[in-house]
């Protein structure tokens, strides 16, 4: 019941975000988007947030996090996007977060970045008024709960998103190499080509001290903004450096021509927003919405002879800018040679301002400011699928799932 609820309320909020486009600038802006949709991003217990440090609260329920089926198995992939939004990388759902104050087990979707063109602004939460250059969200659903990210996306506690702030470093962090390295291929949105990287463990994106942490009730940061997140700001930074983060800065925001041009503008429009909840890794969801999708299409348009861009595409492992590369069904439009030009198209300050806090405390998960305390008894605790020791009930439930998942989704790929 509450999974026909939730699907409702999720496909009624993708109309209207369909309806609407949005953004992170002019009459697209944050500051609209409670007016493009009503209902939505309008709530109390919106997110981000100032952290004022000295207010938050101590909580000794506050635990380390688990994390499980991390290292990932070999040969798995992370898969990179720019959603016109943002950076996405969906992780296929093979991994699951729990204890760190949830009282439910969490499968990751994805996780993604928001960055700034400068390096006093980018992040979106700030620490005592103090904005990060960019910083990472790793989106995951309740699944002990829920059957679908969109239906979790919309229950309280639906959701649980780990906030990692980054600080500019002289040297290349290495674990966003590969990443960095494949943004050249994906940074034109219109070419909607996805990028495989090899999987990592997702422990190694988080700071050296992930016990320590600040956590709130609040939303997603982009339209709807639903008040389902359970939210985990990291105290300490991760690194990126001058380099990595101009790489970041070099993405394309979508060129409004392709909205215009395509029969499929709208069903793309609202692809846009699932991949940006994450909804198209749930293979079963996927096929639900796709197929209304198509009842849609079929309905509003008769007329469906442009052709999709394939949206696997793999990188050619070349230098070529993928700008002036032309073997893609959808054409991009000339890039001006004029700089302004440049810049406006350019992906950056995709984050929304702090919103206020009505009244809600912050939790910390450490009882005192400073240096880390050391490590002992206080890592993030590893379960190894093929391992004697996280082989309990939980352990072979998650398993059974990750099957279930394969079965589904390979099932669904020759139905579809
Ligand atoms: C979040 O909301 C739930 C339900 O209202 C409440 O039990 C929990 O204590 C809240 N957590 C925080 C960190 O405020
Ligand atoms: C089983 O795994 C869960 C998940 O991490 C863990 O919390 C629990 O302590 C484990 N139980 C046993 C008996 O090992």
């Amino acid at each position: 019941m509450g999974f026909i609820v939730g699907l409702t309320i999720t496909w009624a909020l993708l109309i209207q975000i369909e309806a609407a486009k949005w953004g992170y600038v002019n009459d697209r802006g944050p500051d609209h988007w409670a007016d493009l949709f009503p209902d939505a991003c309008s709530g109390s217990l919106q997110s981000p947030i100032n952290i004022p440090t000295k207010q938050t609260v101590y909580d000794p329920m506050l635990k380390d996090f688990a994390i499980f089926f991390d290292p990932p198995s070999p040969g798995s992939k992370f898969f990179v996007h720019n959603n016109g939004h943002s950076i996405q990388v969906n992780t296929e759902g093979k991994f699951y977060v729990s204890n760190g104050g949830l009282d439910n087990i969490y499968s990751t979707a994805q996780f993604h970045f928001h960055w700034g063109h400068k390096a006093h602004h980018g992040s979106e939460h700030t620490i005592d008024g103090k904005p990060a250059p960019i910083e990472m969200h790793i989106v995951n659903w309740n699944s002990d709960k829920y059957n679908s990210i969109a239906e979790a996306a919309v229950e309280p506690a639906g959701l649980a998103v780990l906030g990692i702030l980054f600080e500019i470093s002289d040297i290349d962090n290495p674990i966003l190499e590969p990443l960095v390295n494949v943004l050249k291929h994906v940074r034109d949105p219109d070419k909607q080509i996805k990028a495989e990287i090899p999987a990592v463990a997702m422990r190694t994106f988080l700071p050296r001290a992930p016990n320590m942490y600040y956590r709130y009730n609040g939303s997603l940061t982009t339209p709807g903004c639903f008040e389902s997140v359970i939210w985990t700001v990291f105290y300490q930074k991760q690194t990126i450096s001058r380099r990595q983060l101009h790489v970041f800065r070099q993405v394309l925001k979508p060129t409004h021509h392709r909205n215009k041009r395509s029969p499929h503008h709208e069903s793309r429009a609202v692809r846009a927003v699932m991949e940006e909840l994450g909804i198209e890794d749930n293979y079963i969801e996927k096929a639900r919405f796709k197929r209304q999708l198509q009842d849609k299409a079929a309905t509003e348009t008769k007329d469906t002879t442009v052709v999709e861009a394939s949206a696997q595409h793999e990188p050619s492992g070349t230098d070529t800018h993928s700008t002036s590369s032309t073997n893609h069904n959808v054409k991009s439009e000339p890039m001006t040679s004029s700089h302004a030009d440049k810049v406006r198209n350019m992906l950056v300050n995709n984050y929304r301002p702090v919103q206020p806090l009505n009244g809600r405390i912050i939790y910390r998960s450490f009882p005192f400011f400073g240096e880390p305390i050391p490590a002992g008894g206080t890592e993030v605790i590893y379960l190894d699928i093929d391992g004697s020791e996280g082989q309990n009930n939980t352990a072979s439930t998650l398993r059974d799932m990750s099957l279930l998942t394969t079965f589904c989704s390979i099932l669904i790929s020759k139905l579809l």
